[in-house]
């Protein structure tokens, strides 16, 4: 065949091939099999050299004709496949914004810290304020400003874990309260504080001991106060804890920091007071333990118990939680299991 007849042929058999690729791969394979270095083009063009001085250059234009035509075509198949893989990509991620979400999970706070977070709610009601006190607390501060010198036996009762002979992880919150007295300005207003956190003991871990719990304080000093201002104090903690219906009853007690000293018991919220297994059959619940602040811990944070005076209490938020929603082993307040933890929600 003539190099003439071959490169219309070419031509003819590059225009049907290219107009029916439909993917970049074949549109590649057909660009090396006219225009690539072994080409069916490039192999008619290599036969030019045995041509005569006349043909050639008559085929050369040729040559370069089909050529163009080809790149064109293939250029533009090229941007029209690009086109339509835009577009079918395009449809295919619609986003249908009317699909149901994937709801993500969300946490709350612990059951203990939802507890804490209750009783702050009703005391900040009230006009306290909240104070943050040390973990890692001064035997000083721990023992003996409240009022338990080195030696008082009431110290065996809560031994702890030590850091130094005067260091120590506390063992109550108390330790709060002449943290907070030695610093206020009493020309500004009376003291209410809370004080929640934890606190240690050199217990050994049962179904209603752990080495780490958590405690309530509360101190309030001013002019004038009485046992009847602790009693509707706490009346009113135990209604918002268990209940509209609950009433209290204080039994004498004894604490060093507090004279005289109480123990608060709350009528039973399952039974209302009849007597049950919560109760253990005696209708009252002992929630906390009170009294009116020692003249010593005043004294001793600079404040004269002539004139000022008050009360406190401390309670456990582990136990009020066990009592309340009926967990009988404080160890699952700390073991992290989501199961256990997921069911309680106090807010919203
Ligand atoms: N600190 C006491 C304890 O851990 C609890 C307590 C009792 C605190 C009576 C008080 C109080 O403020 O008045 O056993």
């Amino acid at each position: 065949m003539e190099l003439k007849d071959r490169l219309s042929d070419i031509s003819a058999k590059a225009k049907i091939e290219i107009n029916a690729v439909t993917t970049m791969e074949e549109l590649e394979t057909l660009r090396v099999a006219y225009l690539g270095k072994k080409g069916a083009l490039t192999q008619v063009l290599k036969g030019m050299k045995d041509l005569s001085a006349e043909e050639r250059p008559v085929i050369g234009q040729l040559g370069n004709k089909v050529r163009d035509e080809i790149t064109t075509q293939l250029t533009e198949t090229k941007t029209s496949i690009e086109k339509e893989v835009l577009n079918k990509r395009l449809s295919e991620e619609t986003l249908d914004v009317t699909l149901p979400g994937i709801k993500p999970k969300k946490g709350q706070a612990h059951v203990i810290t939802q507890s804490i977070e209750e009783i702050e709610d009703l005391f900040l009601g009230m006009g306290y304020q909240i104070v943050e006190g040390n973990e890692v607390e001064e035997d000083y501060y721990n023992f003996e400003r409240v009022n338990l010198p080195q030696n008082h036996p009431a110290r065996d009762m809560q031994d702890t874990f030590y850091i130094t002979n005067e260091i120590l992880l506390r063992t109550h919150t108390s330790p709060v309260q002449a943290r907070t007295l030695e610093k206020h300005d009493f020309s500004k207003g009376p003291l209410k504080m809370i004080s929640p956190g934890k606190v240690y003991r050199r217990d050994t871990d049962d179904a209603t001991h752990s080495h780490q719990f958590h405690q309530i304080e509360g101190l309030v000093i001013d002019k004038h106060i009485t046992m009847a201002d602790l009693k509707g104090t706490l009346e009113a903690l135990a209604k918002k804890m268990f209940g509209e219906n609950r009433e209290i009853r204080l039994r004498p007690s004894y604490f060093p920091f507090t004279e005289p000293s109480v123990e608060v018991d709350v009528s039973c919220f399952k039974c209302g007071g009849k007597g049950c297994n919560v109760c253990k059959q005696t209708g009252w619940i002992e929630i906390l333990g009170a009294g009116m602040t020692h003249p010593e811990v005043l004294r001793m944070s600079g404040v004269d118990p002539e004139i000022y005076g008050g009360f406190a209490f401390g309670m456990g938020p582990d136990r009020i939680a066990m009592l309340k929603y009926g967990v009988d082993d404080i160890r699952n307040f700390y073991l992290n299991d989501q199961r256990f933890l997921e069911q309680f929600k106090v807010k919203g």
